[in-house]
């Protein structure tokens, strides 16, 4: 008969939990789940090798273990540090904690730019939860802030490096999912940017899930950015036989009535992919009939877009008849396939940023 594992009793937040022997604390307090998990900026579960840069999950370890009862001396990273038998853990109990991750929260928007009203990531950005939640009202410091040039990393791919947290994610990616990495982190200490040396292109059947799992807006998809914003789309979820064996099929879809606005993996409630989608399924695919939609996407993450909900929806207003006093319009036209308002003069998505009144030909006397 199978010998049976022995579990660790641990302790998070006053909250018991049995966990196997190897487990991080990260991963322990997600087994609970609620306000005791430590937030993860860095850590991807899918990820080998992630965590133990940005310091957003610290803890307080109160008892090290039933065997060796001391406090660990220092607040320790909760992603890389595994758990003892009888161990006790501090996370939202400890004001200790808090005031750390205060902290480590004002180093990262140290050079962060306030591009939030223009950012892609807005909406869904885990620095800008991070910093709700988290971070100070202003911040302290008075120095310049690094400054880089936006650069096109490939066909589809934007980098904003000052929007960096430099949490390695999209290096890891690249490393285990496609079949050469051609970007990684430059330079060192306050010198370090992520950089495709003498800026290569990043082109890889697999290289659009640096977008995914970067947690900030520093890397974003050319073909959906300045498009629209995420609040105001409908995430569903859909598939198609992708030929690709490596690719799952399976991604949601951003949508706007019947437009596809952009294609990403499903993302769980931590924000990590369950699954990891191909090249042709995120860029190329941005037609209904290339789907089967399976239906609305429950976004389990606390989120501004999970507040576009189906439920209760209603019918809009039929506004034309109520103006002409009841009465049915006898004729309505559609002009928007001879409107020449509607074909802009250049492809928006090539544009470097949002698309204005003079990329259309017939607004503002512009010919
Ligand atoms: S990455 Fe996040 S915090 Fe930074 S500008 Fe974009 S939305 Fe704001
Ligand atoms: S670009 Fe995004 S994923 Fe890559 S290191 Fe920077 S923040 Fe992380
Ligand atoms: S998530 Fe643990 S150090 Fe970043």
């Amino acid at each position: 008969m199978a010998e049976e594992k022995k579990l660790f009793k641990v302790t998070i937040d006053n909250i018991p939990v049995e966990v196997e022997p190897g487990t991080t604390i990260l991963n322990a307090a997600r087994k609970i789940g609620g306000d005791v998990v430590p937030p993860a900026m860095c850590y991807y579960s899918k990820l080998q090798g992630s965590g133990g840069k940005c310091r957003t999950c610290l803890v307080k370890v109160s008892k090290g273990s039933d065997a060796d009862p001391r406090p660990m001396p220092k607040l320790v990273a909760s992603c890389r540090t595994t758990v003892m038998d009888g161990m006790e853990v501090a996370n939202i109990t400890s004001p200790e904690v808090l005031d750390a991750r205060k902290g480590v929260v004002e180093f990262l928007l140290l050079n962060h730019p306030l591009d939030c009203p223009v950012c892609d990531q807005a909406g869904e950005c885990d620095l800008q939860d991070l910093s709700y939640e988290h971070g100070a009202e202003a911040t302290r410091y008075e120095f310049k802030r690094r400054t880089f040039e936006k650069i096109d990393i490939g066909d589809h791919i934007k980098l904003h490096m000052t929007r960096c947290i430099l949490c390695y994610r999209c290096v890891f990616t690249a490393d285990q999912l496609t079949n050469k990495r051609e970007h990684g982190v430059l330079h060192r200490g306050e010198a370090s940017e992520i950089g495709t040396y003498i800026q290569n292109a990043l082109d890889n059947d697999f290289i659009g899930n640096v977008i995914d799992v970067c947690p900030v807006g520093a890397l974003t998809d050319r073909t959906a950015r300045f498009k629209n914003r995420v609040w105001f789309l409908k995430p569903v979820d859909a598939h198609r036989n992708c030929e690709n064996e490596k690719c799952c099929g399976k991604t949601v879809l951003w949508m706007r009535g019947d437009e596809i606005f952009r294609v990403t993996a499903r993302k769980d409630k931590y924000g990590e992919v369950e699954d990891f989608i191909c090249d042709t399924c995120r860029f190329e695919k941005k037609d209904v009939k290339d789907w089967v939609v399976e239906g609305p996407r429950t976004v389990a993450r606390h989120s501004v877009i999970s507040q576009g909900h189906y439920v209760g929806v209603h019918k809009p207003q039929e506004t034309i008849k109520e103006v002409m006093s009841g009465r049915d319009p006898k004729l309505l036209m559609n002009i928007h396939s001879v409107s020449e308002v509607n074909q802009p003069k250049v492809d928006l998505s090539k544009i470097d940023g949002p698309a204005h009144s003079t990329d259309f030909p017939k607004l503002n006397g512009v010919q």
